[in-house]
């Protein structure tokens, strides 16, 4: 999959079906020369012409033609020549930001190496993936930058990642290491990105790339959910189902930085990497310092198609543990329906009746610590309330079990209050600067996750209730951003390393309570979706989606969150109505639709639903469990342009081809009643399928290309659920 043509002095990566393909120039510079569907060759056909223009520098005094700020470039730096966004900056130790990275040499073998303290994709067989490093130096420090790629055999990525080691004498100061970077040839592009906020996340938003600069970026200690890290651009006329797409994702869940650049002559600079706003890193003599990865995906067929190889990758080769490949289980949450006010007696009285129900797992959210009444107090003692549990956790988890349900809860590990037992022994383990009051958001305050002492007493401290409860889930919180960046653990020179060692000893610790509960489902969350990113679905392979549980809002969020994570990563409950965040009443069987697009699960007073309700609820479990299988670890299928907010739709087809799970929905009903025809994808076009509520039987042919309408009511928020089986011939 990955050779160096001597002659071409080039280096090809393709799997058959994608190719990746850059050379050496004047011996020491990479030029970037193709990324996308496979060809046999890049002799370079579509290469630009290089003249001698204005304002060009000229590495080669002989050739004025050749500058680097024209050059399509893999990994730039900077103060050489191009002017464009540097991929690297590096600090010498006179001050100077003055290198020159020029290319030595190159390595291949098989498989992908680990990212020491760092999440990324994986192989389990080393024939599954090639890796080929690329290896750079500079003369003056005798520093290295090493260049990582992976292309794998059966997903249309290539994952990326740099090395910088300081072979020199002197310590060296990174300002700037970005995990990628590429030129893409001058075009019409559009940019697609998921933005959002707080309760409205991965919103798509598309515009066409005309000039300058656009960057993306978070300096809020999490991915965020006002930005999510990646960068898609298409075609203009790029569509779900057809078209070109290239997109970048950071496997990373801190700070980052998306730049992309049109340069003055139209070609485009794609760069993804930690946000240098908040990263800087000491390197002194013999160190290294390893880059977050991230993953390159091509596609010819649409956003959909893009879709399927983020999906696909990241489930199998990203997510870990054994409930990577299992069905989740249909959970009932304390959240929005109790709040802090949760103790024994409703708590087992909800067990109770969730299981009657046929849901699986009951789930304790916050308020059940010690002293926790409000969000004002308690973070960080993770000690049960005596007052609200006073047969304590243990005998709480075993009566819910004893009920017919598993036992999750809920922590907010990286948080502490000031009126905590924590903090009051522990003022000293909280992310601030010495000469001000940290600022307060919901109350609370981070906990220096650079500082390994607060890094075990999460472990301990969570490990603990674990085998106290016997939980089989965690859902794990993180309810505010990082502000006043200082430690009283790391030295002068180490604070602008903060905020990526407060990632580095985050990951630590999800990775050591993995290896210790392996047979525990993580679901990450942060406020909803504010860190729904590919770093986290490596310790945790859910997220729950959004706070915002309005079944409305939920088909767009949702539909957002699946370019790049499928149904199996995403927590969606039904909640009760008028809905909490938009007041807006939807039928119960709307909320089900909604929810049915990912993980199910409940968030309301299930005690109080009425024995029609009851009975509604017990056939949309019944349901769910009949379509999981399906649902969670199919292919999915974006039908309409997430975009065009009244019309929607999407299908599911199994893994063995032979259900298919197609949901249709509009916002506001059409006074004209007009029919909206969604056309299946995915199915067998010569095979025929049985509508399961009727019998009917259609062509795999027909549901593609002639569609399949809805049935317009006079009503708003209206769904059409249709399952179909395929026919044995
Ligand atoms: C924010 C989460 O998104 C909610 O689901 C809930 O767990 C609260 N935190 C609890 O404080």
């Amino acid at each position: 999959m990955i050779r160096f043509d001597a002659q071409e002095n080039a280096f090809y990566l393709d799997n058959g079906r994608i190719t990746y393909c850059f050379g050496v120039v004047k011996e020491g510079y990479l030029e970037c020369r193709y990324f996308g569907r496979h060809i046999r060759r890049c002799q370079g056909s579509a290469r630009p012409s290089y003249f001698d223009r204005g304002f060009c520098s000229n590495p080669d005094p002989q050739d004025k033609r050749f500058s680097l700020d024209t050059l399509p470039q893999e990994y730039p730096g900077m103060n050489q020549g191009d002017f464009r966004s540097p991929a690297y900056v590096i600090q010498t130790d006179d001050g100077r930001r003055v290198t020159r990275f020029l290319y030595q040499g190159y390595e291949i073998f098989q498989g992908k190496p680990p990212l020491p303290g760092l999440p990324a994709t994986y192989v389990e067989h080393s024939q599954e993936a090639q890796t080929l490093v690329v290896h750079l130096a500079d003369a003056h420090t005798r520093a290295q930058i090493h260049l990582y790629y992976t292309i794998f055999q059966d997903y249309d990525a290539i994952c990326r990642h740099v090395e910088v080691v300081n072979d020199g004498s002197h310590p060296l100061w990174l300002e700037r290491l970005m995990a990628m970077s590429m030129d893409l040839p001058r075009g019409t592009y559009d940019l697609l990105t998921l933005s959002g906020s707080h309760l409205m996340e991965k919103v798509v938003s598309r515009r066409p790339l005309t000039a300058d600069t656009v960057v993306l970026d978070s300096c809020r200690g999490a991915s965020s959910p006002q930005q999510t890290p990646c960068v898609i651009l298409t075609d203009p006329q790029t569509n779900e189902h057809q078209g070109q797409v290239w997109g970048v994702n950071f496997v990373y869940s801190g700070d980052f930085q998306g730049v992309v650049q049109t340069s003055q002559y139209g070609d485009v600079r794609v760069q993804m990497g930690l946000n240098p706003l908040t990263f800087g890193w000491n390197l002194e003599p013999g160190q290294r310092f390893v880059s977050p990865e991230c993953v390159l995906v091509y596609s010819s067929a649409g956003l959909n198609g893009m879709s399927h190889t983020f999906h696909r990758l990241y489930t199998q080769r990203l997510c870990r543990g054994p409930w990577r490949d299992r069905v989740r289980p249909i959970l009932l949450n304390s959240w929005e329906a109790f709040t802090f006010s949760i103790d024994e007696g409703k708590c087992i009285s909800l067990a109770k009746q969730a299981a009657e129900l046929g849901m699986e797992l009951f789930v304790l959210d916050d308020g059940w610590f010690k002293n926790r009444v409000d969000d004002r107090r308690a973070l960080g003692d993770w000690v049960a309330d005596p007052v609200k549990f006073p047969h304590g956790l243990g005998s709480l988890a075993q009566g819910v079990r004893d009920a017919g349900v598993d036992f999750g809860i809920w922590f907010e590990p990286e948080m502490v209050s000031y009126d905590s037992d924590l903090y009051r022994s522990h003022p000293d383990w909280v992310i601030r600067s010495p000469f001000y009051d940290p600022v307060l958001s919901r109350s609370q305050l981070v906990l220096d996750l650079s500082n390994p002492a607060v890094c075990d007493y999460l472990v301990q401290a969570v490990s603990a209730v674990l085998e106290e409860t016997q939980a089989s889930y965690v859902k794990w919180d993180m309810n505010r951003h990082i502000t006043d960046l200082g430690s009283a653990w790391l030295s002068t020179g180490q604070q602008r390393e903060l905020s990526h060692r407060y990632m580095l000893g985050l990951y630590q610790v999800l990775d050591q309570l993995n290896q210790r509960f392996p047979q525990v489902l993580f679901e990450g969350c942060s406020s909803g979706g504010g860190r729904f990113d590919a770093g986290m679905l490596h310790y945790m392979p859910q997220t729950w989606a959004s706070d915002n549980t309005d079944a409305v809002c939920r088909l767009q969020i949702q539909a957002g969150t699946s370019l790049l994570f499928p149904p199996v990563t995403m927590g969606c409950h039904v909640s009760a109505v008028p809905n909490h965040q938009t007041g807006r009443v939807t039928s119960l069987q709307t909320r089900f639709a909604a929810a049915l697009g990912g993980n199910l699960g409940y968030e309301m007073d299930i005690r109080t639903l009425t024995p029609e309700e009851q009975e509604e609820v017990k056939g949309q479990i019944h349901t769910y469990k009949a379509l999981r299988e399906t649902v969670q670890h199919g292919t999915f299928y974006r039908l309409l342009d997430p975009q065009q907010h009244n019309d929607g739709g999407w299908n599911i087809v199994s893994q063995d081809g032979n259900t298919v799970v197609c949901c249709q929905y509009r916002i506001l009903a059409d006074p004209l009643r007009r029919t909206t025809v969604v056309h299946l994808q995915g199915l067998d076009p010569e095979a025929t399928y049985r509508r399961q509520s009727d019998g009917v039987c259609f062509g795999g042919d027909e549901l593609m290309y002639a569609g399949l309408s809805d049935q317009p009511v006079r009503q708003d928020f209206v769904h059409v659920l249709s399952v179909f089986e395929k026919v044995a011939e």
